[in-house]
This record gives structure tokens, sequence and C-alpha cells, in this order.
């Protein structure tokens, strides 16, 4: 039986977790996949519990589950705690001890939300860019770290650093994306400043040329990416980068669709994966039942494809979604006027409708 840990977490979290589970329910019917669940508390009110926002409890289950799902971690409330038990904390610890090193987040415009996004209809229409971020490596993990005394003052330091294998296998994901896309890789660099990226150039360069000469391979300067996303974001396919330029541009890329309560993501290490929505934990409308669901239920929708081998089923799941937008149904994030505002679980209760037809 494939078993999912549930690590809701904080503010919106559960809720939208929640209707993810109703939706997987649904699916099982279905399909019978036979999943079962455990709990996993993570964040800031794991933190509240057991004053830790990763419990070795959590981390165990984690371990021990074919996937993971998680809500979203993260409030206010836990702002002023020191760094070292902040509720992000359980994101970066899930992330390095299942080796979650490739993050997939793609950007497509569900075409009924077109004028949510901040920019013009032609530029914005029809995109479908995924970002490929190397999730256990880079400045966020590099040594040495941290803050120190220094000359009467203080210095803070953080490394960049990437090896060999590091970059062959979070390119190797990006190309092995590509061929089943559009076959186009674009890698964002900054290697006519930084030598660890001007290795991470000649890596992936390498690894195109022995193994994946079919494929489209260009490379790009973060700054001149950051750009072009906003000038003209359907030239891109597959984009991948560090873990610190894939933070930055994968937010970018959700803004191009206009509502990032909408957007998926995976981090995977071959097919354990933890899967989430990529916006936050909302603590401003938390416990209002106003929360979109939907990342998160296309979050599981990837889960089927990446890490139990049925990507039919996850299809379903996002033809599901795409049938109730083009029914007018928003919630309270994607709303505009003339469409049909719906609740959290409203939201869910739609979704498991379509599936049902
Ligand atoms: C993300 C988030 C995290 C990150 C934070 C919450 C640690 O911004 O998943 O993109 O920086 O990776
Ligand atoms: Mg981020």
């Amino acid at each position: 039986m494939p078993l999912i840990a549930l690590c809701a977490g904080d503010g919106i979290g559960p809720e939208v977790t929640a209707e993810t589970v109703k939706v997987l329910w649904a699916i099982d019917k279905k399909h019978g996949f036979g999943f079962e669940f455990v709990d996993a508390p993570v964040g800031g009110s794991a933190y509240d519990l057991f004053g830790t926002p990763l419990p070795a409890d959590s981390l165990e289950k984690a371990k021990k589950a074919d996937a993971v799902f998680l809500g979203a971690v993260g409030g206010t409330k836990w702002e002023s705690l020191d760094y070292s038990v902040r509720p992000e904390r359980a994101l970066l610890g899930l992330r390095s001890e299942l080796d979650l090193f490739a993050n997939l987040r793609p950007a497509r415009l569900f075409a009924p939300l077109i004028d949510a996004s901040s920019l013009k209809r032609e530029v914005v229409e029809g995109i479908d860019i995924l970002v490929v971020r190397e999730l256990t490596g880079g400045i966020y993990f590099g040594k040495p770290r941290g803050v120190e005394e220094y000359e009467g003052g203080k210095r803070g330091v953080n490394s960049l650093v990437y090896t060999t294998p590091e970059i062959e296998r979070i390119a190797r994901v990006a190309f092995e994306s590509a061929r089943k896309r559009t076959g186009k890789v674009c890698s964002v660099d900054k290697a006519n400043v930084l030598e660890c990226t001007e290795l991470w150039r000649e890596v992936v360069t390498a690894l195109h040329d022995a193994e994946y000469p079919d494929i489209d391979l260009s490379h790009m300067y973060v700054d001149n990416a950051c750009m072009q996303l906003i000038r003209n974001p359907k030239q891109f396919d597959v984009i991948v980068t560090t873990n610190l330029f894939g933070d930055i541009l994968s937010d970018a890329a959700a803004m191009l669709t206009g509502s990032i309560g909408m957007l998926p993501s995976a981090s995977l290490s071959g097919t354990k994966g933890m899967y989430e929505p990529v916006h936050g934990s909302a603590p401003d409308i938390a416990g209002q039942g106003i929360a979109n669901p939907l990342a998160s239920i296309l979050s599981a929708a990837m889960m089927l494809t990446y890490s139990f081998d049925a990507p039919s089923a996850g299809a379903e799941i996002e033809k599901a979604v795409a049938a109730v937008l083009e029914k007018g149904y928003r919630s309270a994030d994607i709303y505009s006027e003339g469409c049909k505002r719906v609740s959290t679980a409203e939201m869910g209760e739609l979704v498991i409708e379509e599936l049902g037809k």
C-alpha cells in the first residue's frame, strides 16, 4: 500500500491539505491505489507542540513514506524565533535529509485565468515553463556560513558551492524533462562573475554534448533571464538553475500566471518526492475557509505522476481543475467579476464532482 506522509503545517496548510486528501480519496476510489496516510507535524505548529519545527518522529515518517505531501509552513507568530527553529527549517531539513535535489516548478497558465496576469494577454497566452531548481546544494547549504565577530564589527558569510556530480544530476533531470516536452533547456547561471557557476556551465554543456545532443541547450546569465522572463516568457521551456537563482526565478515565473495560488511543485530524488503548493502559509487568511486549494490539489497530480507512476490519473486531476475554472468557479484570490466565488471546501468538492464524470 502506498504510504503518504502528510505534513499539513501552518496557516492555510491544513485547510488546503484537507481538500487534497479528499481529492486523493476520490481518485483512489476510481483507480484503487490503496493510499494510506500518516500525519507528520512540521513547521511552527510542530514547534509549538514539540519545541522543534521538524520533530524526529515526523522526519522518520517522511523517510518511511513513499511520498511526502506538504501544506505550507511559517507565519508571523514564529518570525522572532531563532533562525535554527524557524518553521522554514522544517522545509530545508526535509529537503536535505531526504536528498530531494530536484525541484520541479511548472508555471502554466490556465486559459480562464489569463486576465489575472499583470502582463499583456499576448505576452503570457499559452506559457508553459518548467523551472528545474537545484534544491539541496548551492548557497543554501554551502560552508562556511554564519555571522562572526570581525574587526570590532561583524562579518556574515554564505558560500556558493557545487560539485560536478551535483550539477550533473540536476542537469540530467532537466534534459530528461525536456525530452518529454519541447526539447529545449535554458541553463541559468552567473558565469561572468561567479567561478562556481562557470563550473556549472561547463558541466551542463559537457553532459549535453555527451548524452543529450538532441536537446536544444542555451545558457543565460541570471539578470538577463529575469528580464527575458518578463519581456518574452514564451521563449522558455525548461529552465535549469541553482538553488538560489531557482528560488527567485520560480517566483517570477509563477507571477506570470497571475495566480500563485494555482502553482504546484515537486521535490524529487528519483521517485521519492515531496509535493507542495508554491504558495506560502498565508496567515492573514488562515482559518477562514477562503484559501485556494488548487495549487495543493495540482501538487497531488504531480505526486501521482512522479511517485506513483500514474500520469494518467494525474492528468485526470488537472483536467478536473481546468473544467472547474472553465465553469467560472473561483476562490477569493483568483476571483474576477461575473465569476462564482467559492470557499476552500466548495472548490475541493467541485474538483471531486468533475472527477466523478
Ligand atoms: C521556496 C521558499 C523557501 C526557499 C523558504 C521558505 C525556505 O521560498 O520554497 O521557494 O527559499 O526555498
Ligand atoms: Mg521561494
